[in-house]
């Protein structure tokens, strides 16, 4: 096996490919283009879909490249010595020209050649699918692998759980697979039959290459129907190539991580590999800033947010944070081991360095924003788990609490909730969050209940009027009277109101004089927020319901006018000017109209 760094695998891989007539095309952006069911591009393959389907390429049938990819369904386990949120996957594909002839002899070439990886063929066991219903047994890939060499003793065959690939669960191309593992225990693989492969000891085997022939298209009905094309799609991980290759342990050993670690260390006087914590929070921060830079400094560069692939980049910022601090990472730092991921990989994917900035600057700023409320949330973390016994639940509503009010990323806190033992209400924190997404929504629409065009400096001083108006109409003409629409621009109010006749000219004039009493007293409009039985409570008229008892905002003219209302008002009422009411219209047979104006 040869000793390789991860500049010269890729480029072998490539050349290698090249020399077999296929095309190098750049890696696709981490952010899937037209496929909103999932986040991030989590193969090679997954780009290349319509092609795969029947689409023309423009560089060819004959593909190779190397893929940014980002897997995130193992985020808590990253931290031990195999998981990576993101990783390259080195990959070559034929759409619908060459199959299985040409591709496992190019395979084992590849794998054994002194040219190439140099894996001795003793070391190389392959898998080939077992057949069942939808699809027969691949004898023929098995059969190919033995012409070429390989073992028949380490030729196993396999069910669809473990030789088939394809989207999971989705609907898109697929097909069997076979794949290639270095033989790490010979003692423990010889003991096994030919399809007894998975009933091998943990790390008898290690899986460096997969070649799927993709023959079939999964439909919505879950039906395997033949593609219009027969196609080739391989993928190797090029970390955990490395890894192996090299005798690693792990794949932060490799030269991927070098200059990562050094950072770290003279930044932490902490030394990688102290002990399984150190090491840990070690991973953590490499995988995590790596990912997190490679994301923020994608061609479709993201942000953290609290939504879809925003709050991935968030929960993984936060995540690195947490970690670095336990080594002594000081505030800020995160940026600095960027740098390092940036110098690492800008030859190959050359946004990072176009990039750099914006990845600084984001990082710098979550990890400020997170930093802000890390220590308190971990006291309050700590209160709420010290009043809890081994085996015991933290509630939905205080997990809730923990992220809105100090970022805590529930996911995070159930991980510190089980380094003591403890577990998260899920369910009840999803309850709590779309409840809090709700009164969000039903505080936006408050506002716009108001109906306010603008927030312009006039517009709000009428809209203060219009709460006078309607106080005044129920003082000069009904005390029933209630608002039934209400629509304010620079110029004019215009407010909607129940009531079954037009106003006396005497009514007219009185409600004029009310108001214009309230802007000569320039009484201070007075806003507070309380939950909707409060303000009920203290008379305040509310203009429409709330399913969900959240606070509101309620605003006070002295004890003339007392609304609940979204704002915005004027600070007086002396800023006003001249109440006039301009007009008076008809809307129906119980509802009137008043137009109005404020004279300056
Ligand atoms: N698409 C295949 C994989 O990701 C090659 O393993």
């Amino acid at each position: 096996m040869k000793k390789l760094t991860s500049e010269t695998l890729r480029n072998m891989y490539l050349d290698f490919f090249a020399s077999k007539g296929h095309k190098i095309i750049p890696s696709a952006s981490l952010i899937p283009e037209n496929d909103p069911t999932v986040l991030f591009t989590t193969a090679g393959m997954h780009p290349l879909v319509p092609y795969l389907l029947g689409e023309k390429h423009p560089a060819g049938n004959r593909l190779t490249d190397v893929q940014k990819c980002v897997r995130t369904g193992d985020i808590d386990e990253v931290g031990d010595s195999s998981h990576c949120t993101f990783f390259e996957m080195l990959g070559n594909w034929s759409l619908g020209d060459y199959f299985k002839a040409e591709m496992i002899p190019w395979s084992f070439e590849f794998l054994t050649s002194e040219k190439y990886l140099g894996i001795p063929v003793e070391d190389i066991a392959v898998t080939c699918f077992a057949g069942d219903n939808d699809c027969p047994k691949d004898e023929e890939s098995a059969k190919l692998w033995e012409k070429c060499g390989i073992l028949p003793q380490n030729i196993y065959f396999l069910s669809k759980s473990g030789n088939w690939w394809g989207p999971a669960g989705a609907t898109g191309p697929c097909g069997p697979d076979t794949e290639m593992h270095i033989i790490r225990n010979k003692a423990a693989a010889a003991k096994l039959g030919r399809y007894d492969f998975e009933k091998a000891p943990a790390g008898t085997f290690l899986e460096i290459w997969n070649d799927v022939f993709m023959q079939y298209n999964k439909n919505a009905e879950g039906a395997y129907e033949p593609l219009k094309q027969r196609n080739v799609d391989t993928g190797m991980g090029l970390e955990r190539t490395l890894c192996i290759l090299n005798g690693k342990n792990s794949v932060y050993e490799t030269d991927i991580f070098e200059k990562a670690i050094e950072k770290i260390e003279s930044l932490t006087g902490v030394k990688y590999g102290q002990s399984e914590d150190i090491t840990k929070a070690f991973r953590v921060v490499l995988d995590h800033v790596r990912t997190a830079t490679f994301m923020i400094g994608d061609t479709k560069g993201i942000a953290p947010s609290n939504t879809d692939q925003g709050y991935i980049l968030r929960r993984i910022i936060r995540r690195a944070v947490r970690y670095g601090r336990n080594i002594g990472l000081p505030q800020g730092a995160l940026k600095d081991v960027a740098q390092t991921v940036i110098d690492k990989y800008k030859g190959v994917y050359p946004e990072l360095l176009q990039n750099s900035a914006r990845v600084c600057e984001e990082l710098e700023k979550e990890e400020n924003k997170f930093s802000k409320t890390l220590q308190q949330g971990i006291r309050e973390f700590e209160k709420v788990a010290g009043a809890l016994s081994a085996g015991g639940i933290i509630d939905g509503v205080t997990a809730f609490h923990l992220y809105d009010t100090y970022g805590f990323p529930v996911e995070i806190t159930g991980e510190m909730a089980r380094e003591k033992g403890l577990t998260v209400d899920v369910k009840g924190y999803e309850a709590a969050f779309a409840e809090h997404q709700a009164k969000s929504r039903a505080g936006s629409e408050q506002k716009f209940a108001c109906g306010l065009a603008d927030h312009k400096e006039e517009t709000t001083k009428l809209h203060t009027a219009t709460h006078l108006l309607h106080a005044a109409l129920k003082k000069v003409c009904s005390p029933d009277i209630m608002q039934k629409g209400s629509n304010i621009t620079e110029e004019r109010l215009r407010f909607d109101f129940n009531f079954s006749r037009k106003l006396t000219p005497e009514e007219v004039a009185e409600v004029e004089r009310l108001i214009n009493e309230q802007i000569s007293l320039n009484v201070p409009v007075e806003m507070k927020e309380m939950t909707l039985d409060e303000a009920r409570e203290q008379g305040f008229t509310g203009l429409f319901e709330s399913k969900y008892g959240e606070k509101v905002k309620t605003y006070s003219i002295g004890e003339f006018s007392k609304e609940i209302c979204g704002g915005p008002h004027a600070a007086s009422t002396g800023e006003l000017g001249v109440f006039k009411i301009a007009k008076q219209e008809n809307v129906s047979a119980g509802v009137k109209r008043i137009k109005a104006i404020l004279v300056k």
